[in-house]
């Protein structure tokens, strides 16, 4: 199961001195060269889905086939929402499965920027799943993905990121220096003595986004002050977008299998070149040992309804598979009834959890307390309620 904690992970990277790649993914071309390279080179890494791509695939779709791939990999994998935009975006990440969530608050001041943070962060360590802030603006130039990220680029302050950390609590930070999303022009000149500065004061994996265009010299003096997540997109585009130009060219006539043919190959070459660069490849054993592997619980109830009549009991359970499916953390809803007449108890909730730490949170939630006082409860009063972690 190498779905891990990507606070584990991201604490050994950068207790170790190396970085882990977040690539962004807006295919299954995508997905499986990432895994693939991944495993040949016995890298830990992230599976990233931006909020400002998901114009160009289904998020939901996207997050079944990351998932399934992530939990067959024989390599430590997280899945992390990219650029949320909003407590919603994020709600909605956690509940589909992804185990790590970056809130992009970046565009208000900083006081708005620390109060859109702080609300994600304090539902998102509800449900045991850490958070990436970004301080500063990375802006975009050229390409793709520059076009997401319209304005100037603004510099991270160093006294602004020790508040943000204090106030916010978040796990990691994103922090501009230079760098930008999309390609670059020129010579990116990086400021790296304030990256140091903010390394000394923060202590916490800092993260760089806008990867693509960096000189091997220069990822490696990001990472020796602080960088252990480098984000990485537009080349991978341009990559498979280059041969894609090259094979239609090469057959006229080729249709949509031909255009994408051996994209995934050359996606995959990018993907090691850089996990070699910045020290991953070779270190999905260690940790996988670090890391705490990331398990869902299932919340089970088996009750009886006290001879209630059949038009309250369906209302509470459509009420019940509405309701709850919402509240962070939960990650479906499933109702039933016994399939032997006769079985001790006739009904079933199975309500699965992301992690362990929302059999809490989903107990103190208003929305669940509200629907077990108000109708569950008083339908159900011969039951059982246990929590099974995955095994
Ligand atoms: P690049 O597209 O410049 O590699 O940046 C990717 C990124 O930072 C996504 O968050």
């Amino acid at each position: 199961m190498p779905l891990v904690n990507i606070r584990d992970m991201l604490n050994h990277a950068y207790q170790n001195g190396y970085a882990i790649g977040a690539f962004d993914l807006v295919s299954l071309d995508f997905l499986e060269a990432i895994i693939s390279a991944a495993e040949a080179g016995s890298a830990p890494v992230i599976l990233s889905l931006a909020e400002s791509h998901f114009e160009y695939y289904n998020f939901e779709l996207a997050m079944a086939a990351s998932e399934v791939a992530a939990r067959r990999a024989t390599v430590p994998v997280a899945i992390h929402l990219d650029h949320g935009a909003s407590f919603e975006s994020a709600v909605h990440a956690i509940n589909l499965g992804c185990n790590g969530v970056m809130v992009d608050a970046s565009q208000e001041d900083f006081d708005g920027n620390v109060s859109v943070t702080q609300r994600i962060v304090k539902m998102a360590h509800a449900c045991g799943v850490p958070v990436e802030g970004e301080l500063g603006y990375v802006a975009g130039v050229e390409g793709e993905d520059a076009e997401k990220h319209p304005g100037e680029v603004v510099y991270t302050s160093v006294e602004e990121a020790q508040a943000y950390l204090q106030q916010t609590g978040v796990d990691f930070l994103a922090v501009s220096i230079g760098t930008v999303h999309g390609r670059m022009k020129g010579e990116p000149a990086l400021d790296f003595e304030r990256l140091q500065e903010i390394n000394e004061r923060l202590r916490i994996p800092l993260v760089i986004h806008g990867g693509t265009g960096l000189s091997d010299e220069q990822f490696r003096k990001l990472i020796a002050n602080g960088v252990s997540k480098i984000n990485y997109y537009t080349a991978l585009a341009d990559t498979a977008g280059a041969r894609m130009r090259s094979n239609a060219v090469a057959d006229t006539r080729c249709g949509y299998t031909g255009i994408v043919r051996g994209i995934q190959d050359a996606m995959r070459e990018e993907i090691a070149r850089c996990m070699k660069v910045w020290g991953s490849a070779g270190k999905a054993d260690a940790v996988l040992d670090a890391a705490e592997a990331w398990r869902p619980v299932q919340h089970v109830i088996i009750y009886n309804t006290n001879g209630k009549d059949d038009n309250e009991v369906a209302a509470m359970i459509n009420e019940g598979k509405q309701v709850l499916s919402e509240i962070p953390g939960v990650r479906r809803v499933i109702s039933g009834t016994a399939v032997q007449s006769g079985a001790k108890y006739q009904f079933t909730w199975l309500i699965e959890f992301v992690h362990e730490k929302v059999i809490d949170s989903y107990r103190d939630n208003p929305v669940h307390v509200d629907f077990a006082d108000r109708l569950f409860r008083p339908v159900a009063g011969d039951r059982i309620s246990i929590d099974y972690l995955e095994i």
